[in-house]
């Protein structure tokens, strides 16, 4: 199903009726309003004005849309931040962030939770019952705009707080952080203070709970707004639009209280602004990495337990990353069929209508300012018809592989990079691609979750493992590989008393004893099973008995190891070096996989196989995976082709 994004309060009244009726002619079913209306909703304290908002609900119900509204708290109007001024959030530099723009405030402040409740609630009262209403979203896009972290004086409060409930004395919080070094030791919770504006660089230790006890503030705003909803809305989902490229908060608890994930997908403008080489940016400027939209896809299904939503789709340039090409023409088209072939239930372009005014006039929308329809409008009409056409979609199936995603492994290893380069978020998204290249399905799991039925389950790094973790890697029914740094640290950021990898030692008896982080230029080749060099990060690793070695470092020193099902990779692969360890443990866990073009890709949603064409060579669809429903043989550039079959991976 299709969805849009649409702005009442930006457009005469007179234009929504018949808005309503060209998003339904579209083959639109679903419309967000709402998440930046505060000033219109509540233009002075305590002065409701519901009646635009019921007009425009009605106007968009009665055109047979379904309706999701957003709760504003994205945006508090000016009045409420001049009476209260303390909701502002404060950076890492001491600087207040000012009103302007919007997520301007700090989820510890009092006085917001409270004025949130009294929003939430004032909503929720009003709409919860409306026959148009099918589902609500909290907030928008928690995080935007680097908003996690606040360093403020209701923080820090906040944060002692937590301490003392973790920690109960501050002994125990001195002994937990190691404060004794460099005389750090505190004599009571109130002396805590907040891991910022320091000579040098502060306790990892201390880093790592102001982000934990940071990220739990999200989740318990983002719940406080799901317990005001619920009673108010029986029948209706809650939903929050998650970002792409963002962990710092962790997305997989605030996905625990709501009824499925959404997500907003700007694949071009990722791409533009990912860590991609100049080439890449350049060969993928107009179409966004093959596997960018795809890797958030997949996250997000897992974040939502199976359901899931783009709530936001690209429709065409954006206007927000460094540069911001025309998509290529079959873009917008392609990039809604990959949704739905990762398993969206809905696929909602933002928005509606470019905007004249404001922050956003270089934002594309499904209709020019002038109301007639854009390029990417087009191309959304034209997955209407085709959907119209298929019908209802099957569900997705388990994959065959799964990869262990980790919003703590991001942050420990940006508090403690060791090397420049080690990029959590890079380090996934390569070994994502390297599976995706052979044309097999990946589900993202978080740590802890049972892996029953997967045949292989990579682990890029996973530097603290919790007791489920380990659990969940023993009882694995596939193969498993970790990568680097896996077991390094253990829950208060200190070396486990084993070494690395702590837990996993008793998986896989080895012993880390150096590790090296490699500046760009240097690497340190491998020879065996794989073959290729390490960059960036090697590590000197003793093996005990029953463990084998499967590629060395040209020191002798092991670089790939295994015991039983479980597998052990001492540096950081890319390029060739990487598709072969992936090659490798393909052939471990019994899996096979096709030899695809570079820009090629595949995904199966239950007896339908898509693909899709990033690059610029046509591709034979090969018969053998089924028979055409939609598209051609030969995919063309920028092309999607749909075959009914049964999966070739499981
Ligand atoms: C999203 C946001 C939208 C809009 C959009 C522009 O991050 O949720 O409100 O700003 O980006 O691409």
């Amino acid at each position: 199903m299709l969805g849009v994004c649409y702005y009442p309060e930006h457009w005469s009244e007179s234009w929504w009726e018949e808005d309503a009726e060209r998003m339904r002619s579209l083959g639109i079913t679903h419309v967000r309003i709402g998440e930046f209306a505060w000033s219109r909703i509540e233009s002075e304290p305590g002065l409701f004005d519901w009646g635009w908002l019921d007009r425009a609900m009605d106007v968009l119900a009665k055109a047979g849309l379904k309706i999701v509204l957003g709760t504003p708290t994205a945006t508090p109007p000016k009045w409420l931040i001049d009476l209260h001024p303390d909701i502002l959030p404060v950076d890492e530099k001491g600087q207040v962030r000012g009103f302007g723009s919007r997520r301007h405030y700090s989820f510890s402040a009092p006085v917001w939770i409270r004025e949130s409740r009294r929003i939430v609630e004032a909503v929720a009262r009003r709409y919860g019952e409306h026959p148009g209403l099918v589902g609500w979203q909290t907030d928008n896009e928690y995080g935007c705009h680097d908003t996690i972290l606040s360093w403020g004086a209701h923080d820090l409060a906040a944060f002692k707080q937590w301490l003392r409930r973790r920690y109960q004395t501050p002994q125990a919080l001195n002994e937990a952080w190691g404060n004794v070094f460099w005389s750090m030791e505190l004599r009571a919770f109130d002396e805590a203070f907040l891991p910022n504006l320091s000579v040098t660089e502060t306790n990892p230790a201390a880093r790592l709970d102001f982000w934990r006890f940071s990220s739990e503030q999200v989740v318990a705003y983002n719940r406080m707004q799901v317990e005001i909803l619920r009673p108010h809305s029986p029948g209706r989902f809650i939903t929050h639009n998650f970002m792409g490229l963002f962990h710092d908060f962790d997305h997989w608890d605030v996905g625990d209280d709501l009824d499925f994930a959404t997500w907003d997908s700007y694949p071009i403008g990722f791409t533009e602004r990912f860590s991609f080489s100049e080439q890449e940016k350049i060969r993928y400027a107009r179409t966004a990495h093959p596997d960018m939209a795809a890797f958030h896809h997949d996250l997000y299904r897992g974040v939502g337990r199976g359901r899931w939503w783009v709530m936001e789709q690209q429709p065409g340039p954006v206007n927000w990353a460094p540069w911001n090409p025309v998509p290529r023409k079959g873009q917008i088209r392609l990039f809604t069929w990959e949704a739905l072939a990762h398993g969206a239930e809905v696929v909602s372009y933002f928005r509606w209508r470019q905007a004249p005014f404001a922050q956003e006039q270089n934002h594309a929308g499904l209709n020019l300012p002038d109301r007639t329809l854009s390029p990417g409008g087009l191309e959304a009409a034209q997955v209407g018809r085709e959907l119209k056409e298929i019908g209802a979609l099957p569900e997705s199936k388990q994959a065959p592989v799964a990869l262990v995603f980790d919003y703590e492994a991001s942050w420990i290893t940006r508090i403690q990079p060791q090397g420049q380069d080690f990029d959590y978020a890079e380090m996934t998204y390569r070994w994502y691609e390297a599976v995706r290249r052979f044309g097999l399905d990946l589900d993202i799991v978080r740590p802890g979750a049972p892996l029953t039925g997967y045949r292989l389950v990579l682990v890029p790094t996973l530097p603290h493992v919790s007791d489920a973790a380990h659990t969940a890697f023993r009882d694995a029914e596939g193969f498993v590989l970790f990568g680097p740094r896996t077991g390094s640290r253990t829950r208060t950021f200190a070396i486990p008393s084993n070494l690395a990898p702590g837990p996993i030692a008793d998986l896989l008896p080895i012993k880390v004893t150096q590790v090296s982080s490699l500046r760009p230029g240097l690497s340190e080749p491998l020879t065996g099973a794989v073959q290729g060099k390490a960059t960036r990060w090697r590590e000197d690793v003793e093996t005990r008995a029953g463990v084998q070695v499967h590629a060395r470092f040209e020191d002798g020193n092991p670089a790939l190891m295994s015991a039983g099902s479980h597998a052990y990779l001492a540096g950081w692969l890319e390029g060739q070096g990487l598709h072969d360890l992936v090659a490798w443990c393909l052939g471990q866990a019994g899996l096979e996989g096709l030899r695809l073009p570079e820009d090629i890709r595949l995904r199966r949603r239950g007896r339908y196989t898509f693909a899709f064409n990033y690059g610029n060579d046509p591709w034979n669809v090969p018969p053998s995976l089924g028979e055409i429903v939609l598209g051609k043989q030969q995919l063309e550039p920028g092309g999607v082709t749909m075959v009914s079959t049964q999966s070739l991976a499981g």
